[in-house]
């Protein structure tokens, strides 16, 4: 049925005005004042309201095997919240291990999400270790649609890499045109200092920040840039969290390195004050820990100033959660929680009312951020990430006077808390269409839960 969304003001990132947009099948025909409908057209009126480009979300974990456990959505669970919160499409990081094969790993994550998205997805492929059978098989996935790779320079022995995988993989991934994004942190100066703290008996969540300070992460981004530099690949600096850090992303990118930053909104949120919360035997802390961790606050300002004038690129979630029983993993040692904070549902509106309503954003730089800008990096753009002739219509018709407080209570996410418990948001999506289908109407799901599909993609750097 075709779709008309009228009287809304339509805002990209770069322009705003009032409009009406017509959607046949699943692409946006016609945008103009005033169209007409044809009858058994469903019309939709958004006066009062934004109309956003559907949200991209760059960095999400749904199946992933980590930590003795397992990241608790499915592609069902996340992509619904996904959408209520406004994401029309994320990229999910595809991570075997170094134990597991590459090539078995990318079909594994492929059929858990195949006929179960109610959003659109991709995926980052990981390369967790090169060996001689690597490049083959990494030629194969982006032959088969993947034009981003994902290498951890953290999490030593698991998922990390040596720089000698670091190299061969960004050698190859410069000869394919393919953009490589990175989790940068000293994998060996974690291993020590974890340790360290350890022998000290220094076990709650509080330590985790100390065991991986900020000098940490800015020698992981400075020595990502550097091989970038090298090798003339293009690169990502995924979930930066800290002054340091950026200052390194910033100096390659002045040296003229191909290089991006994405942050994550827990890191413009919280600070490390959450995971140092001592409540429930720690538990409260472990809820709040991830990597690279939650900062000093101070942080929080240098991270808004660089996202508003486009020194960070992005902003995503590196949703990924574990509940409860799973934090207690942890419960003896720090080490062993379970790293990661849900989002998925929260980004948008977190970063409409902390960023936009607050004074910390421009409006065309949020859209530009969670939407536009993923799409251009990752070869999504201008089927994704805009409104425009042509596009897909993925669109958010936003009520930016709806306040809401957010709890574990209201969530679609499955967690069993929120970390984002008790923060008040002061917009929300009223209706999201995913490819001309409309998938959430006044803030509830009613659509197609497997209606998302996968994105094949070419490599564009
Ligand atoms: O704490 C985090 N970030 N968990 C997910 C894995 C990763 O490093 O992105
Ligand atoms: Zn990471
Ligand atoms: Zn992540």
């Amino acid at each position: 049925m075709p779709l008309l969304i009228k009287n809304g003001e339509i805002v990209t990132a770069d322009s705003r005005y009032k409009g009406d947009i017509f959607v046949e099948e699943e692409t946006i025909t016609r945008i103009g004042d005033n169209l007409e409908t044809s009858p058994g057209t469903e019309v939709i009126d958004a006066a009062g309201k934004y109309v956003f480009p559907g949200f991209i979300d760059p960095h999400v974990h749904i199946y992933l095997p980590f930590m003795a456990t397992y990241a608790k959505d499915t592609q069902q669970t996340a992509s619904i919240a996904a959408l209520i919160g406004g994401t029309t499409t994320w990229i999910e990081m595809c991570c075997p291990s170094r134990l597991d094969d590459a090539l078995a790993g990318y079909e594994l994550w492929k059929s858990k999400a195949e006929g179960n998205s109610a959003c659109d997805y991709t995926f980052h492929m990981s390369v967790t270790k090169f060996e001689d059978k690597t490049e083959g098989q990494l030629r194969e996935i982006v032959a088969d649609g993947i034009s981003s790779f994902k290498i951890f320079l953290a999490y030593k022995n698991f998922f990390g890499v040596d720089d000698a995988e670091m190299y061969r993989t960004m050698t190859l991934a410069r000869k394919l045109g393919v953009i490589v994004t990175a989790h940068c942190e000293n994998a060996e100066l974690v291993a020590q200092l974890q340790q360290a703290l350890l022998a000290q008996g220094k076990t709650g969540p509080e330590w985790h920040e100390p065991s991986r300070p900020e000098a940490v992460e800015a020698e992981g981004t400075n020595r990502f840039a550097t091989f970038l530099e090298t090798t003339g690949a293009a690169g990502y600096v995924v979930h930066l969290s800290c002054e340091p850090a950026l200052r390194m992303a910033e100096r390659a990118k002045q040296r003229g390195t191909k290089l991006w930053i994405e942050s994550v909104i827990p890191h413009f949120i919280l600070d490390k004050t959450y995971a140092e919360r001592q409540g429930g035997e720690g538990l409260e802390g472990m809820k709040h820990v991830m990597s690279p961790p939650l900062r000093d606050k101070r942080n929080q300002k240098v991270l808004w100033d660089a996202l508003a004038t486009g020194l960070i690129d992005t902003v995503g979630t590196d949703h990924c959660p574990f509940d409860t029983s799973q934090k207690l993993l942890g419960k003896g040692a720090f080490t062993q929680i379970p790293n990661g904070i849900p989002g998925v549902e929260e980004r948008v509106n977190l970063l409409y009312t902390y960023g936009v309503k607050r004074g910390n954003l421009d409006i065309h730089r949020f859209v530009d951020a969670a939407s536009t800008k993923p799409a251009k990096l990752f070869g999504l753009f201008p089927r994704k990430g805009t409104i425009a002739v042509g596009s897909d219509a993925d669109l958010v018709v936003y009520d930016p006077d709806r306040k809401a407080v957010i709890s574990s209570k209201t969530q679609h996410v499955n967690n069993d808390y929120n970390g984002f418990e008790g923060m008040e948001i002061d917009g929300r999506p009223s209706v999201v269409t995913v490819r001309g289908k409309v998938q959430v109407r006044n803030g509830a799901f009613v659509g197609d839960s497997r209606r998302g599909r996968f994105l094949r993609r070419t490599p564009c750097h």
